[in-house]
């Protein structure tokens, strides 16, 4: 019994952390011809703008007001997200990573997700952690 509770605990555990850290898996489903896409937003204050409200409309629940992340939620200031490019980036919004908890962004138009990633482009390496502004 007690050692049935121990394999239990473990497996709980190693898949706690599993969860608990992007994996960055999907950069290497990126189609080659996506990863090329270019943002035609990209700079533009207009959409920086506009992709800051719908980064709090739609994506600052999970990763935190100030994309740093938030619980297991991973942060969008990590070295690897800002080297991934614009392409990549369009392609994880409209395909999402559901089975690891980032749900596809499919539904919204696509020069809103183009938007959402011109902010994203707008964030640096660090933020004072969630709440300690
Ligand atoms: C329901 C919670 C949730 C929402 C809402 C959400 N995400 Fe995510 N997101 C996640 C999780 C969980 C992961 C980690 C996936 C993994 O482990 O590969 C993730 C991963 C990511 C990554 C990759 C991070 C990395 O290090 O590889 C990016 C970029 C991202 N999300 C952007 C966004 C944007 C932009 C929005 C809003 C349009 C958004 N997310 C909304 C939960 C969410």
């Amino acid at each position: 019994m007690k050692s049935k509770n121990w394999i239990l605990a473990i497996l709980l555990t190693t898949s706690a952390l599993c969860f608990a850290k992007a994996t960055n898996q999907w950069l290497k489903k990126v189609p080659q011809a996506d990863r090329n896409r270019v943002n035609p937003y990209a700079g533009k204050p207009e959409a920086v703008a506009a992709g800051a409200i719908l980064f709090h409309n739609n994506c600052a629940q999970c990763h935190g007001n100030d994309a740093a992340g938030k619980f297991s939620r991973p942060s969008l200031r990590t070295e690897e997200v800002r080297n991934a490019t614009d392409g990549e980036l369009a392609w994880l919004l409209k395909s999402g990573d559901v089975y690891r908890g980032m749900p596809r962004w499919s539904g919204l138009p696509e020069q809103e997700r183009w938007q959402i990633i011109a902010y994203m482009r707008t964030l640096g390496p660090s933020s004072f952690p969630e709440g300690q502004k």
